[in-house]
């Protein structure tokens, strides 16, 4: 290399690049006797362009950790930047603007409104983001379509399977195209076919260069999913594994 070379440092290399950033996060719950330090010094990067899980043993702090990376939590001490943007240090209107803009939600309970159909459940987001109903339910439709459920936008949730139900709250959750994707136990209801099937939809359509998707589970059925897995225990991460995925295992 000339000596004249211009330094590297800054000409940002191809690769990942950070989507989460999580330094030194601590939350408790409850005092005295009571007290249970969910999180106890979590530091932790994750990746656009990677499915991130978050495993552990009930109980570990992974959902405490999920929420506050998404925002509806407050840690006690500690820094969570989410594509650069530091939430822990957001107000309450601009934490809820940037979640309803940029992340995308999905639970082991699916929390789908009976009394409307798949396509109107679907589009809830893009209608909490000021859209017609009519233009919000054919997008949410068009999605639907896109994860083989076509023929059920116009199903109520009382007609359709777990694994079915599932889909339609992965395609709320993708609606309003998110940057950061968080499924908290996504595969726990379901049995274990299905749940492969939901992790194999999470990763064709939400895993992109420019997104991350981050799973929290303690299913170690579905943990060849992972490109990068986040091991917690009482609080912390212990370990934290890259793999390549094995794109055959499932
Ligand atoms: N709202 C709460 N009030 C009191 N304790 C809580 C609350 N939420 C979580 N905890 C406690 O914090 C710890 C971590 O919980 P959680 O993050 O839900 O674990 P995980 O998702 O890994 O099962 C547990 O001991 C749990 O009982
Ligand atoms: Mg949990």
């Amino acid at each position: 290399m000339p000596a004249d070379a211009p330094p590297k440092a800054d000409s940002s290399p191809a690769g990942p690049s950070v989507a989460v950033r999580v330094r030194g996060l601590t939350k408790h719950f409850g005092r005295g006797d009571q007290l249970v330090k969910a999180l106890d010094g979590v530091d932790l990067d994750l990746y656009s362009g990677q499915m991130s899980l978050i495993v552990g043993p009930s109980g570990c702090g992974k959902t405490t950790l999920l929420s506050v990376i998404a925002g509806i939590l407050d840690a006690d001490e500690g820094e969570v930047a989410v594509f650069d943007e530091a939430i822990t240090k957001m107000g309450d209107r601009a934490k809820t603007r940037f979640r309803a803009r940029r992340i995308g939600f999905v639970f082991q309970q699916y929390n789908l409104l009976p009394a409307l159909t798949a396509a109107e459940n679907a589009s809830i987001p893009l209608v909490i983001a000021g859209w017609k109903k009519g233009p919000a339910v054919a997008k949410a439709s068009e999605v639907l379509a896109s994860i083989g459920m076509a023929k059920k936008v116009g199903s109520l949730p009382s007609q359709l399977s777990g694994g079915q139900m599932q889909r339609v709250a992965i395609a709320r959750a993708l609606v309003h195209d998110p940057q950061l994707l968080v499924c908290d136990e996504p595969t726990a209801a379901l049995d274990h076919e299905t749940g492969l099937t939901v992790m194999e939809l999470l990763r064709e359509s939400a895993v992109r260069s420019d997104r991350a998707v981050v799973v929290v589970t303690h299913d170690n059925r579905v943990f060849h999913f992972g490109d990068r897995i986040a091991h917690m225990d009482d609080g912390r991460v212990d370990k934290v594994e890259d793999r390549a995925p094995d794109r055959s295992a499932a």
